[in-house]
């Protein structure tokens, strides 16, 4: 039997939470040269979390058709090819990034243009719970079992002056899966980057004074190529989150360069960054990165389709690992995207050559930067590790 290769964990107290520190990079970026493919059944079967997940980015082919038919509006295009938005939600220009294929051929903003027309399919308490139970199931079935999930209510049309009744509904359908057993599902709630500094303190404030259940997180995300640098605009919505006890965790790095990763840090408190890949053209930036410990949450088919990178072998996600950055690997926003995270880890796992142990490390990372509950990730830590025991590892 190999050695176990657990991450050497230490805890802190941050803004008055206690959180766990992961140095795992150096055992994350240790790569067993030849090693033995792990299949996608194993990876299921590997107690983790996902900690970068838009629920906007979770309506399958089938749900679109159901709700679009339920609600009488037409698809804007052919079913079959629904998520080739390139084809239906055509950019204006000037705002795209270079362009992947199917989902991503109009750029992010194209994308985040597609997400409000299906999240407005959703009218009714009973739909939203039911979207969220769904969800959690499908969590179950790749075996995660804590998902920070981030939900951005501009997406909602139909919720607008009502975004409460949005977030109780949801909370149901995470209430219920929970009883059943399922994944545990926390909500990220998400600023859209060019929301007004007004708007987003009074969200935070909002937040904060009535705790909305499930609601552990205040997030950015959207186009920062649209917006432009707006950390500063929402740094007090984030002293807000962070005094009122709201984990924090922000886009950047994505459709910005480095300095998006490093206004998140500097104005908002950022406790995780999603994406943050474009921090690897800033020397100073990585190794800050190494010595916080911040994770950087990577979604490779995301960037892949997004059109953030052309390849895999043009992506960092490899190169942070060998400079120490601490990462965890999820979907971003599996079904128009069309993955799972089981899929994702197993496209990293074959390009970079890692196998178990290096699996192994990455799920524990994934509950050390999740912002699960201290008893769960600890009643998680310890799974990972019988289930790598009952592997071999
Ligand atoms: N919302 C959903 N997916 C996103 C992404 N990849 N970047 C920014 N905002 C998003
Ligand atoms: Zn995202």
């Amino acid at each position: 039997m190999g050695a176990r290769v657990r991450p050497i964990r230490s805890s802190e107290t941050r803004d008055g939470h206690t959180v766990t520190t992961t140095p795992t990079a150096p055992a994350q970026a240790h790569v067993t040269p030849g090693a033995k493919r792990v299949d996608e059944e194993t990876i299921r079967s590997i107690p983790k979390a996902e900690v970068h997940v838009h629920l906007e980015g979770t309506f399958e082919l089938i749900d679109l058709i159901e709700l679009a038919r339920e609600s009488g509006v037409p698809l804007p295009g052919p079913a079959a090819t629904l998520f080739d938005l390139g084809t239906h939600f055509a950019p204006d220009t000037t705002d795209t990034i270079d362009a992947g294929s199917g989902v991503g051929t109009g750029g992010l903003s194209a994308f985040l243009r597609f997400l409000d027309w299906q999240c407005g399919l959703i009218r009714t308490p009973q739909q939203a719970s039911a979207l969220a139970y769904r969800f959690a199931a499908r969590q179950s079935a790749s075996g995660i079992r804590y998902t920070d999930v981030i939900v951005n209510p501009t997406h909602w049309s139909a919720w607008r002056g009502r975004v409460g009744d949005l977030l109780s509904a949801l909370a149901e359908g995470f209430d219920e899966a929970e009883r059943d057993g399922l994944c545990v599902i926390n909500i990220a709630y998400s600023l859209l980057r060019t929301q007004s500094q007004d708007e987003a303190t009074t969200i935070a404030r909002w937040l904060v004074e009535t705790r909305p259940s499930r609601v552990i997180a205040l997030s950015v995300d959207g186009d920062e190529r649209v917006a432009g640098r707006t950390a500063e605009k929402f740094a007090p919505a984030f002293d807000i989150a962070r005094d009122g006890g709201l984990r924090r965790t922000i886009h950047a790095g994505e459709s910005s360069g480095a300095e998006g990763v490093w206004d998140a840090i500097r104005h908002l408190h950022a406790e995780r960054i999603d994406h943050g890949v474009r921090a690897i053209d800033d020397d100073e930036l990585v190794a800050h990165l190494a010595e916080t410990g911040i994770p950087l949450d990577v979604c490779l088919r995301s960037n892949l389709t997004l059109g953030v990178y052309p390849d895999l072998a043009s992506h960092p996600l490899a190169e942070l690992m060998r400079r120490g950055v601490t990462v965890t690997v999820n979907t971003d926003d599996p079904a128009p995207i069309g993955t799972r995270l089981e899929n994702e880890w197993s496209l990293a796992a074959d390009a970079y050559g890692w196998g178990l142990p290096q699996l192994i490390a990455l799920a524990h990372a994934s509950v050390t930067a999740s912002f699960a509950p201290d008893a769960l990730a600890a009643e998680l830590h310890e799974a990972i590790d019988a289930r790598a025991l009952a592997l071999g590892v």
